[in-house]
Protein backbone atom coordinates (compact mmCIF):
# COMPACT_ATOMS: atom_id res chain seq x y z
CA UNK A 1 0.00 0.00 0.00
CA UNK A 2 1.44 3.56 -0.71
CA UNK A 3 3.32 5.10 2.50
CA UNK A 4 1.22 7.73 2.17
CA UNK A 5 -2.40 6.08 2.39
CA UNK A 6 -0.91 3.99 5.47
CA UNK A 7 -2.38 5.95 8.11
CA UNK A 8 -5.52 4.87 6.35
CA UNK A 9 -6.62 8.26 4.76
CA UNK A 10 -6.47 10.63 1.99
CA UNK A 11 -6.60 14.28 3.44
CA UNK A 12 -4.00 15.77 0.94
CA UNK A 13 -1.81 15.64 -1.71
CA UNK A 14 1.39 17.29 0.48
CA UNK A 15 3.75 15.05 1.67
CA UNK A 16 2.58 12.33 -0.91
CA UNK A 17 5.68 11.25 -3.12
CA UNK A 18 6.16 10.60 -6.97
CA UNK A 19 5.98 7.16 -6.20
CA UNK A 20 3.32 6.91 -4.01
CA UNK A 21 1.13 9.09 -6.64
CA UNK A 22 2.04 7.16 -9.42
CA UNK A 23 1.40 3.95 -7.86
CA UNK A 24 -2.42 5.24 -7.42
CA UNK A 25 -2.32 6.46 -10.94
CA UNK A 26 -0.94 2.88 -11.86
CA UNK A 27 -3.55 0.70 -10.30
CA UNK A 28 -6.37 3.44 -11.90
CA UNK A 29 -5.13 1.89 -15.13
CA UNK A 30 -6.82 -1.50 -14.08
CA UNK A 31 -9.98 0.37 -12.67
CA UNK A 32 -10.58 2.34 -16.10
CA UNK A 33 -10.44 -1.18 -17.59
CA UNK A 34 -13.07 -2.31 -15.65
CA UNK A 35 -15.43 1.10 -16.21
CA UNK A 36 -14.98 -0.26 -19.57
CA UNK A 37 -16.79 -3.65 -19.19
CA UNK A 38 -20.17 -4.27 -20.58
CA UNK A 39 -20.98 -4.43 -16.44
CA UNK A 40 -18.52 -2.35 -14.87
CA UNK A 41 -18.53 -4.32 -11.32
CA UNK A 42 -16.24 -6.20 -9.17
CA UNK A 43 -17.16 -7.83 -5.95
CA UNK A 44 -13.90 -6.07 -4.59
CA UNK A 45 -15.47 -3.87 -1.60
CA UNK A 46 -18.54 -6.01 -1.13
CA UNK A 47 -19.70 -5.56 2.64
CA UNK A 48 -17.84 -2.49 3.22
CA UNK A 49 -19.88 0.80 3.61
CA UNK A 50 -19.10 4.23 2.33
CA UNK A 51 -20.71 7.66 3.53
CA UNK A 52 -20.29 10.92 1.40
CA UNK A 53 -20.90 14.11 3.79
CA UNK A 54 -21.28 16.86 1.67
CA UNK A 55 -21.30 20.07 3.35
CA UNK A 56 -21.29 22.05 0.15
CA UNK A 57 -22.71 21.82 -3.66
CA UNK A 58 -21.27 18.98 -5.65
CA UNK A 59 -22.05 16.95 -8.70
CA UNK A 60 -19.06 15.36 -10.20
CA UNK A 61 -17.58 14.94 -7.17
CA UNK A 62 -19.96 13.54 -5.27
CA UNK A 63 -21.48 11.31 -8.19
CA UNK A 64 -17.82 9.93 -9.31
CA UNK A 65 -17.16 8.46 -6.01
CA UNK A 66 -20.60 7.24 -5.46
CA UNK A 67 -20.03 5.73 -8.99
CA UNK A 68 -16.23 4.28 -7.94
CA UNK A 69 -18.38 2.78 -4.44
CA UNK A 70 -20.98 0.93 -6.07
CA UNK A 71 -18.70 -0.31 -8.94
CA UNK A 72 -16.33 -1.95 -6.56
CA UNK A 73 -19.78 -3.44 -4.58
CA UNK A 74 -19.53 -1.35 -1.59
CA UNK A 75 -22.71 0.33 -0.12
CA UNK A 76 -23.10 3.89 0.28
CA UNK A 77 -24.75 6.30 2.22
CA UNK A 78 -25.40 9.83 1.97
CA UNK A 79 -25.35 12.77 3.97
CA UNK A 80 -26.49 16.34 2.69
CA UNK A 81 -26.36 18.94 5.02
CA UNK A 82 -29.24 20.25 3.46
CA UNK A 83 -31.67 18.19 5.13
CA UNK A 84 -30.05 16.82 7.92
CA UNK A 85 -30.37 17.77 11.56
CA UNK A 86 -27.62 20.27 11.51
CA UNK A 87 -30.49 22.64 10.42
CA UNK A 88 -31.50 21.86 14.15
CA UNK A 89 -28.49 22.66 15.46
CA UNK A 90 -26.64 18.84 15.55
CA UNK A 91 -22.81 19.42 16.02
CA UNK A 92 -20.42 18.13 12.96
CA UNK A 93 -19.07 15.67 15.23
CA UNK A 94 -22.54 14.16 16.87
CA UNK A 95 -23.06 13.96 12.81
CA UNK A 96 -20.03 12.08 12.13
CA UNK A 97 -20.88 9.46 15.66
CA UNK A 98 -24.03 8.98 14.02
CA UNK A 99 -22.53 8.02 10.43
CA UNK A 100 -20.49 5.69 12.21
CA UNK A 101 -22.63 3.99 14.46
CA UNK A 102 -24.46 3.45 11.09
CA UNK A 103 -21.35 1.34 10.05
CA UNK A 104 -19.73 3.68 7.66
CA UNK A 105 -16.10 2.12 6.77
CA UNK A 106 -15.07 5.79 5.20
CA UNK A 107 -16.50 8.75 5.06
CA UNK A 108 -15.92 11.31 2.21
CA UNK A 109 -16.13 14.58 3.10
CA UNK A 110 -16.28 17.73 1.37
CA UNK A 111 -16.58 21.15 3.87
CA UNK A 112 -16.54 24.54 3.24
CA UNK A 113 -14.03 25.34 5.85
CA UNK A 114 -9.87 24.44 5.60
CA UNK A 115 -9.13 21.51 7.62
CA UNK A 116 -12.26 19.97 8.03
CA UNK A 117 -11.50 16.56 6.97
CA UNK A 118 -8.52 16.39 9.24
CA UNK A 119 -10.54 17.18 12.17
CA UNK A 120 -13.29 14.43 11.50
CA UNK A 121 -10.00 12.31 11.39
CA UNK A 122 -9.11 12.95 14.50
CA UNK A 123 -12.69 11.80 16.14
CA UNK A 124 -13.16 8.31 13.97
CA UNK A 125 -11.68 5.01 13.26
CA UNK A 126 -13.06 5.24 9.62
CA UNK A 127 -11.43 6.26 6.48
CA UNK A 128 -11.56 9.69 5.51
CA UNK A 129 -10.87 11.09 2.10
CA UNK A 130 -11.15 14.58 1.80
CA UNK A 131 -13.58 15.45 -1.32
CA UNK A 132 -12.63 19.26 -0.93
CA UNK A 133 -11.96 21.65 2.05
CA UNK A 134 -12.53 25.47 1.54
CA UNK A 135 -9.64 26.68 -0.21
CA UNK A 136 -7.33 24.38 1.44
CA UNK A 137 -6.78 21.04 -0.61
CA UNK A 138 -8.94 18.48 -3.25
CA UNK A 139 -6.51 15.42 -3.64
CA UNK A 140 -8.73 12.99 -5.79
CA UNK A 141 -9.12 15.83 -8.13
CA UNK A 142 -5.24 16.25 -8.75
CA UNK A 143 -4.81 12.52 -8.93
CA UNK A 144 -7.48 12.39 -11.33
CA UNK A 145 -5.96 15.41 -13.49
CA UNK A 146 -2.85 13.69 -13.30
CA UNK A 147 -4.10 10.76 -14.29
CA UNK A 148 -5.73 12.79 -17.15
CA UNK A 149 -2.26 14.30 -18.40
CA UNK A 150 -0.85 11.07 -18.39
CA UNK A 151 -3.46 9.78 -20.70
CA UNK A 152 -3.24 12.43 -23.64
CA UNK A 153 0.47 13.76 -22.57
CA UNK A 154 2.46 10.37 -21.61
CA UNK A 155 4.25 11.72 -18.96
CA UNK A 156 3.87 14.74 -16.52
CA UNK A 157 7.81 14.92 -16.49
CA UNK A 158 8.88 18.47 -18.33
CA UNK A 159 5.14 18.97 -19.20
CA UNK A 160 4.68 22.94 -19.53
CA UNK A 161 1.20 23.72 -17.61
CA UNK A 162 -0.32 27.03 -17.32
CA UNK A 163 -3.17 26.70 -14.37
CA UNK A 164 -4.83 29.78 -15.09
CA UNK A 165 -7.82 31.95 -12.66
CA UNK A 166 -8.52 32.25 -9.65
CA UNK A 167 -5.22 30.69 -7.86
CA UNK A 168 -6.09 31.94 -4.22
CA UNK A 169 -9.75 30.45 -3.51
CA UNK A 170 -9.21 27.23 -5.50
CA UNK A 171 -8.08 23.90 -3.43
CA UNK A 172 -7.74 22.01 -7.02
CA UNK A 173 -4.75 24.63 -7.35
CA UNK A 174 -2.96 23.65 -4.25
CA UNK A 175 -3.43 20.01 -5.05
CA UNK A 176 -2.33 20.47 -8.58
CA UNK A 177 0.39 22.05 -8.51
CA UNK A 178 1.55 19.54 -5.49
CA UNK A 179 1.32 16.87 -7.86
CA UNK A 180 2.12 18.18 -11.14
CA UNK A 181 5.32 19.58 -9.75
CA UNK A 182 6.10 16.12 -7.70
CA UNK A 183 5.62 14.51 -11.18
CA UNK A 184 8.81 16.55 -12.86
CA UNK A 185 5.79 19.13 -14.41
CA UNK A 186 7.17 22.88 -15.29
CA UNK A 187 3.79 24.85 -13.42
CA UNK A 188 2.94 28.32 -14.40
CA UNK A 189 0.50 30.26 -12.39
CA UNK A 190 -1.14 32.79 -14.49
CA UNK A 191 -4.02 34.89 -13.00
CA UNK A 192 -4.00 38.80 -11.45
CA UNK A 193 -2.13 39.21 -8.58
CA UNK A 194 -5.39 39.88 -6.15
CA UNK A 195 -6.30 36.63 -7.39
CA UNK A 196 -2.46 34.87 -6.60
CA UNK A 197 -2.02 33.91 -2.54
CA UNK A 198 -0.13 36.85 -0.94
CA UNK A 199 2.78 34.67 -0.50
CA UNK A 200 4.12 31.68 -3.07
CA UNK A 201 6.99 31.07 -0.21
CA UNK A 202 7.46 27.64 -0.77
CA UNK A 203 5.65 27.12 -4.66
CA UNK A 204 7.68 25.54 -6.74
CA UNK A 205 5.91 27.55 -9.94
CA UNK A 206 6.33 30.65 -11.98
CA UNK A 207 3.84 33.67 -12.29
CA UNK A 208 2.67 35.50 -15.36
CA UNK A 209 0.19 38.01 -14.98
CA UNK A 210 -0.36 37.96 -18.97
CA UNK A 211 -2.05 34.78 -20.57
CA UNK A 212 -1.36 35.69 -24.15
CA UNK A 213 2.66 35.55 -23.76
CA UNK A 214 2.14 32.27 -21.95
CA UNK A 215 0.23 30.00 -24.59
CA UNK A 216 2.55 29.21 -27.14
CA UNK A 217 4.56 27.74 -24.88
CA UNK A 218 2.17 25.44 -22.82
CA UNK A 219 1.18 22.19 -23.22
CA UNK A 220 -1.74 21.74 -20.87
CA UNK A 221 -4.09 25.05 -20.07
CA UNK A 222 -5.86 24.53 -17.03
CA UNK A 223 -8.61 26.80 -16.55
CA UNK A 224 -10.44 27.73 -12.93
CA UNK A 225 -13.75 29.23 -11.85
CA UNK A 226 -13.52 32.15 -10.21
CA UNK A 227 -14.25 30.98 -6.49
CA UNK A 228 -17.18 33.66 -5.91
CA UNK A 229 -18.75 31.65 -3.24
CA UNK A 230 -14.92 32.20 -1.45
CA UNK A 231 -14.26 35.94 -2.73
CA UNK A 232 -15.65 38.49 -0.20
CA UNK A 233 -14.04 41.43 -1.97
CA UNK A 234 -13.64 43.52 -5.11
CA UNK A 235 -10.67 41.91 -6.23
CA UNK A 236 -11.35 42.10 -9.99
CA UNK A 237 -11.84 45.19 -11.60
CA UNK A 238 -15.05 43.60 -13.04
CA UNK A 239 -16.16 39.93 -14.80
CA UNK A 240 -16.05 41.74 -18.47
CA UNK A 241 -12.17 43.08 -17.70
CA UNK A 242 -11.37 39.62 -15.82
CA UNK A 243 -12.86 37.85 -19.06
CA UNK A 244 -10.48 40.04 -21.09
CA UNK A 245 -7.18 39.73 -19.80
CA UNK A 246 -8.24 35.71 -18.56
CA UNK A 247 -10.55 34.12 -20.46
CA UNK A 248 -10.02 31.49 -22.42
CA UNK A 249 -11.62 32.15 -26.17
CA UNK A 250 -10.61 31.26 -29.65
CA UNK A 251 -8.41 33.43 -30.62
CA UNK A 252 -6.14 33.16 -27.21
CA UNK A 253 -7.09 28.87 -28.28
CA UNK A 254 -5.22 29.15 -31.25
CA UNK A 255 -1.79 30.40 -29.64
CA UNK A 256 -1.52 27.09 -27.89
CA UNK A 257 0.42 24.48 -30.06
CA UNK A 258 -1.82 22.48 -31.68
CA UNK A 259 -0.96 19.04 -29.73
CA UNK A 260 -1.25 20.72 -26.40
CA UNK A 261 -4.68 19.91 -24.26
CA UNK A 262 -7.01 22.15 -22.43
CA UNK A 263 -8.47 21.17 -19.01
CA UNK A 264 -11.12 22.12 -16.25
CA UNK A 265 -12.03 20.87 -13.15
CA UNK A 266 -15.71 21.73 -13.61
CA UNK A 267 -18.27 23.66 -13.22
CA UNK A 268 -17.40 25.24 -16.01
CA UNK A 269 -18.84 29.10 -16.69
CA UNK A 270 -18.88 29.45 -20.04
CA UNK A 271 -18.05 33.05 -21.33
CA UNK A 272 -15.96 33.88 -18.39
CA UNK A 273 -13.34 31.37 -17.69
CA UNK A 274 -13.77 29.43 -21.37
CA UNK A 275 -15.60 29.72 -24.32
CA UNK A 276 -18.34 27.72 -25.73
CA UNK A 277 -16.65 27.40 -28.38
CA UNK A 278 -13.27 26.29 -26.80
CA UNK A 279 -14.91 23.76 -24.03
CA UNK A 280 -16.44 21.92 -27.27
CA UNK A 281 -12.80 22.14 -29.44
CA UNK A 282 -11.25 18.52 -29.34
CA UNK A 283 -8.55 19.83 -28.12
CA UNK A 284 -10.52 20.33 -24.28
CA UNK A 285 -10.42 16.76 -22.04
CA UNK A 286 -13.01 17.89 -19.90
CA UNK A 287 -15.39 14.93 -20.40
CA UNK A 288 -11.82 12.84 -20.03
CA UNK A 289 -11.34 14.27 -16.78
CA UNK A 290 -14.70 13.37 -15.48
CA UNK A 291 -14.51 9.85 -16.47
CA UNK A 292 -11.33 9.34 -14.96
CA UNK A 293 -12.61 10.85 -11.90
CA UNK A 294 -14.77 7.39 -11.45
CA UNK A 295 -11.69 5.02 -12.00
CA UNK A 296 -8.97 7.04 -9.80
CA UNK A 297 -11.83 7.25 -6.66
CA UNK A 298 -11.73 3.24 -7.31
CA UNK A 299 -8.08 3.32 -7.19
CA UNK A 300 -8.43 5.01 -3.98
CA UNK A 301 -11.07 3.73 -2.40
CA UNK A 302 -9.63 0.23 -2.87
CA UNK A 303 -6.32 0.92 -1.69
CA UNK A 304 -8.13 2.47 1.53
CA UNK A 305 -10.28 -0.33 2.29
CA UNK A 306 -9.48 -3.45 0.00
CA UNK A 307 -6.42 -4.72 2.13
CA UNK A 308 -6.50 -8.45 2.21
CA UNK A 309 -9.12 -8.44 -0.85
CA UNK A 310 -8.81 -10.21 -4.37
CA UNK A 311 -7.85 -6.74 -6.21
CA UNK A 312 -10.24 -7.93 -9.56
CA UNK A 313 -12.25 -10.72 -10.87
CA UNK A 314 -13.01 -11.66 -14.19
CA UNK A 315 -16.03 -10.15 -15.88
CA UNK A 316 -17.79 -13.45 -15.54
CA UNK A 317 -16.95 -13.31 -11.87
CA UNK A 318 -19.93 -12.63 -8.79
CA UNK A 319 -20.02 -9.07 -9.84
CA UNK A 320 -21.03 -9.77 -12.98
CA UNK A 321 -23.88 -12.80 -12.29
C1 LIG B 1 -13.91 22.08 -7.94
C2 LIG B 1 -14.15 22.22 -6.47
O1 LIG B 1 -15.24 21.97 -5.97
O2 LIG B 1 -13.20 22.59 -5.79
N1 LIG B 1 -14.84 21.31 -8.62
C3 LIG B 1 -14.76 19.96 -8.60
O3 LIG B 1 -14.53 19.33 -7.58
N2 LIG B 1 -14.92 19.32 -9.77
C4 LIG B 1 -13.65 23.38 -8.61
C5 LIG B 1 -14.72 24.43 -8.61
O4 LIG B 1 -15.71 24.34 -7.90
O5 LIG B 1 -14.54 25.41 -9.33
Amino acid sequence: MSNALVDGNLLGIEGMTATEIEEILDLTDIFAEISQRPIPKVPALRGRTIATLFFENSTRTRLSFDTAARRLSADTMTFGAGSSSLSKGESLRDTVEVIEAYGADALIVRHPMAGTAQRIANWTDAVVINAGDGCHEHPTQALLDAYTLRQHCGSLNGLRIALVGDIDHSRVARSNVLAFTALGAKVTLVAPATLLPSSLAGWPVEVSHDLNAVLEQTDVCYLLRLQHERISEGLIPSVREYVNDFGMNEKRANLLPSEAIICHPGPTNRGVEIDAAVAADPRAVILDQVANGVSVRMAVLFLLLGAGRDLIESPTAEGNK
